[in-house]
């Protein structure tokens, strides 16, 4: 299998619609259960093979770094404590093979900028970009079933899934002509485009697998929609050299960046956890049949 690895986590971003919770602290460290996004995210990251985890950060953004990090005097407690499992949980979160990089953006130019600023580490191999707070629950982790992907086609892989048409406003959306079940080649490419005027409801979410010659392009393109330097732009600009897939993912996506899908996917983390899901099971039963009644 073709490995990648390195992964870009582009974290820089201000995260305002969990204002206040994003004042001070970073959306990716938002709990699902008991797990950071970002953990969720380095995890599926370490399962498809990858090495160097490279964390393009910003302002307000030092937990992340802090929780990646060995806490000595945590580990001495719980080991004092005899808290076994506690202690496995913080410990080992990234094996001692892989290193994170962290890399402050200077400012927030866009998800393009920030994948720009990963270059000097990445340097001339193709990469993850993984989006956090698109939170993907599978049997086989995203971004491995990407790499297949990139196996297959040698060629740059966006994650897709078809999204409610009025939804296209919120996305990047591919026109794409269909080779299988899930493998597209894409032929057109638009950031947020109004239901109107969408090629197509294909959808690209937060998983990217993609050659360094996207540097280049995002290097030259300029600022895009918003004023921001686009990631979905360079990926057209790409287009002109080389091609590019769409991916249809295996697997259940939660839009962790809005409130709604984060609840959810709390709920869902929630009913299927090891030690609480029984009794949250039973709870929310309990909850829904009171409120049915009353
Ligand atoms: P979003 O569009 O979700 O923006 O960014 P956001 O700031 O995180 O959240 P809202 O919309 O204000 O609530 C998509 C991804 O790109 C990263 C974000 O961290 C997120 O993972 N990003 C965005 C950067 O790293 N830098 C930027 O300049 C912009």
């Amino acid at each position: 299998m073709a490995t990648i690895r390195t992964v870009v986590f582009p974290v820089a971003g201000r995260g305002t619609r969990f204002l206040p919770v994003t004042k001070a602290s970073p959306k990716e460290m938002l709990p699902i259960v008991d797990k950071p996004l970002i953990q969720y995210a380095a995890e599926e990251a370490l399962a498809a093979g990858a090495e160097k985890l490279v964390f393009i950060t910003g302002s307000a953004k030092r937990a992340i770094e802090d929780h990646f990090d060995t806490n000595q005097e945590l580990e001495a407690e719980l080991e004092a404590q005899g808290k076994h499992d506690l202690l496995d949980a913080i410990r080992g979160i990234v094996p001692s093979y892989a290193s994170c990089i962290y890399i402050r953006q200077p400012a927030p130019l866009g998800l393009g900028h920030a994948v720009l600023c990963s270059r000097p580490v990445v340097g001339n191999e193709p990469f993850y970009i993984h989006l956090a707070d698109d939170l993907i629950d599978g049997d086989e982790p995203c971004l491995k079933q990407m790499s297949r992907v990139f196996e297959a086609y040698g060629a740059s892989v966006l994650g897709v899934e078809t999204v409610d048409r009025s939804q296209t406003d919120k996305y990047g959306i591919v026109a794409a002509d269909r080779i299988d079940d899930r493998v597209s080649r894409v032929q057109r490419i638009v950031e947020k485009p109004k239901p109107a005027d969408a090629p197509s409801n294909l959808a690209v979410v937060g998983r990217y697998l993609l050659t360094p010659a996207i540097y280049d392009k995002l290097a030259t393109i300029g600022r895009g929609a918003g004023g921001e330097i686009q990631l979905t732009d360079g990926i057209a600009a790409l287009m002109g050299d080389e091609a590019v897939y769409a991916y249809a993912f295996e697997g259940r996506r939660f839009d962790c960046g809005s409130k709604l899908g984060y609840l959810e996917a709390t709920v869902e983390f929630g009913l299927k956890h090891e030690n609480l899901g029984d009794q949250f099971t039973d709870y929310l039963a309990r909850l829904v049949a009171t409120r049915l009644r009353g």
